[in-house]
């Protein structure tokens, strides 16, 4: 299933996430695409909020993975700086951990950068601009299994 959003400002954006998290189960993983700027960690702030993180979630762009406590455990990686690297490598920044915790919700900014290590998401999330600055097109495609 897939939904279609537009949104006209970072709070609206952060709003969707929240509502997503709603749906969100121990060990769901979503992706989330687009390019730099779009709004992707922003989406990633709304679903922190509502699994009742305390901590902010800015981008993992530097230390890859972070993990928050909520009720449920969240996990963000962002895969930006793992282009082209080999299984091993990408196992060594911890991936392959991340993919097997099955206790946390699991957010990937970048997923086309590691997509051959990748499963299917249950949620996979397209962000890109719209026609206005502030603009956001975002699709919420939901993963049959
Ligand atoms: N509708 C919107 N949704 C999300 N972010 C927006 C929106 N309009 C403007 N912005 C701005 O775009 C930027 C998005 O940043 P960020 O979420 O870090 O993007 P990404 O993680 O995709 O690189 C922020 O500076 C935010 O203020
Ligand atoms: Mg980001």
């Amino acid at each position: 299933m897939k939904t279609q959003h537009l949104t006209t400002n970072q709070d609206e954006t952060r709003a969707l996430g929240e509502t997503l998290s709603r749906q969100l189960q121990p060990g769901d993983l979503i992706t989330l695409s687009g390019p730099l700027g779009a709004g992707k960690t922003t989406f990633v702030q709304g679903v922190a909020r509502g699994l009742e993180v305390a901590t902010d979630a800015t981008s993992p762009t530097f230390v890859l993975i972070i993990e928050h406590e909520g009720r449920i455990p969240l996990l963000h990686l962002d895969a930006y700086r793992l282009e082209n690297k080999c299984f091993d490598a990408i196992r060594d920044a911890g991936v392959t951990d991340f993919l097997d915790r099955t206790d946390a919700v699991k957010l990937i900014e970048w997923p086309e950068r590691i997509a051959d290590f990748l499963p299917t998401p249950r949620f996979a999330i397209v962000i890109d601009y719209g026609d206005n600055d502030n603009e956001r097109r975002i699709e919420i495609i939901e993963k049959e299994n």
